[in-house]
């Protein structure tokens, strides 16, 4: 008899635990096209020149480690404010948004579900479907109740946009509405700004909540571009909630940087809102970790090192296009038949291929080639030397 006996076995994470198979798979020629993780041409995930020099100067002028405060420092707040809603749109929100600085994209959500389950009237978030798999479990956890939009067509493979609307027109008010700023993940298939503006419309009128993911600023068609989500639905002067990351647009995977934005309609509301998230900070993580936030405060900070950035930036996001195109070409060459170039409008990291949950084990245990189940693939994990046997392997098991 053990006090664990009745502890059960979870199930595996479908995203992260494929990585740990893929590094336990003794393959020679195994391909992680798993994980949302950037990879250059050589497959490996580099530290951004920008990063590496921002943390030579933090290393030559850091003087403490003493705690941050709870929600970050000031200048976290206001830089990454800026970078999200833009210098101008960022000025008007002042007295009405309230920033923090999270351990990642998924630290920001988890705050925001922990404060919407504490403290709005509503006890319901609506979910993309599909959506990225965790977003079930971070609103779940607080014991949100779940239900789900139409989002995606699987069978045209593309937008549904009369059942996306049709799903936003009938959301009770009050209810808080997950939507992927960008890169939709796991499908790429993202709004137009036009689509954008229809959203909002219809947040107003129905009163729900939008919470926007914005996990791959950069990813899609460039850092303004891409923000056109979160511009459009602050502009309106909704509530709103945006969960920001730093994972891919920096490559600071494993610092875990991100932001929580949390817009009130009523400045009012403002000083009990910073409130309550600090009581959800603080018995979750107490306060965030530093070394992230410096970096990205650095950069942000210094107008050559963000222009910088910017450029290092578009070259990611111009490899993943280029990868794109290519693999379209590879698939053809390798006579698979099946009409794959939906793939090259797709936008960000992520393409939904169209492929079963057989298909995809197939791949893992024939090929050693990993992607969710849900038939995901990571675009930014495909390289000149892997493009080919990926491709013979979807002909193989196709
Ligand atoms: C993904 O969807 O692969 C990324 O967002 C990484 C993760 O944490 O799942």
């Amino acid at each position: 008899m053990s006090h664990f006996d009745a502890v059960s076995l979870a199930p595996a994470d479908p995203i992260l635990s494929l990585t740990e198979a893929f590094k336990a798979d003794s393959n020679p020629d195994k391909v992680n096209l798993s994980v949302g993780v950037f990879v250059d041409q050589t497959g490996t995930t580099p530290i951004l020149d920008t990063v590496k020099e921002a943390e030579k100067r933090l290393l030559e002028g850091a003087t403490s480690k003493s705690y941050l405060p709870m929600t970050g420092t000031p200048a976290y707040a206001s830089l990454t404010q800026k970078l999200c809603f833009g210098e101008e749109l960022a000025g008007e929100l002042q007295g009405r948004v309230a920033s923090l600085q999270s351990p990642g994209g998924t630290g920001a959500l988890r705050v925001a579900a922990d404060f919407i389950s504490k403290n709005l009237e509503t006890n319901t978030v609506w979910l993309s479907n599909p959506t990225w798999a965790n977003h079930k479990g971070i609103f779940g956890a607080p014991g949100l109740k779940l239900e789900t939009y139409n989002y995606y067509n699987a069978e045209t493979l593309s937008l549904d946009y009369a059942a996306f609307i049709e799903s936003l027109n009938n959301i009770p008010a009050g209810d808080v509405v997950v939507l992927h700023g960008c890169c939709h993940n796991p499908t790429g298939v993202d709004l137009t700004a036009e689509q954008w503006e229809e959203v909002a419309q219809i947040a107003a009128t129905k009163k729900w909540i939008p919470l926007i993911d914005f996990a791959y600023q950069g990813f899609g068609d460039g850092i303004e571009e891409d923000a056109a989500a979160a511009r459009i639905v602050a502009k309106a002067g909704l509530p709103a909630f945006v969960c920001q990351s730093f994972s891919k647009n920096l490559g600071l995977y494993q610092d875990r940087v991100g932001a929580l934005h949390v817009i009130t309609d009523d400045a009012s509301n403002f000083a009990n809102v910073v409130s309550q998230l600090k009581i959800s900070v603080r018995v979750n993580y107490s306060n965030p970790p530093a070394h992230g936030g410096a970096v990205v405060t650095t950069i942000l900070s210094d107008a050559a090192l963000t222009e910088q950035w910017h450029a290092e930036l578009a070259a990611m996001r111009d490899r993943i296009a280029g990868v794109r195109t290519q693999f379209v070409d590879a698939l053809k060459a390798a006579g698979v038949e099946r009409d794959f170039s939906f793939l090259i409008e797709q936008k960000g990291m992520f393409s939904f291929t169209g492929l079963s949950k057989e298909q995809a084990v197939a791949l893992r245990e024939k090929h050693s080639i990993y992607i969710v189940d849900s038939g995901r693939i990571n675009v930014a994990g495909i390289t000149d030397e892997n493009v080919a046997q990926v491709a013979a392997a979807i002909k193989d098991v196709l």
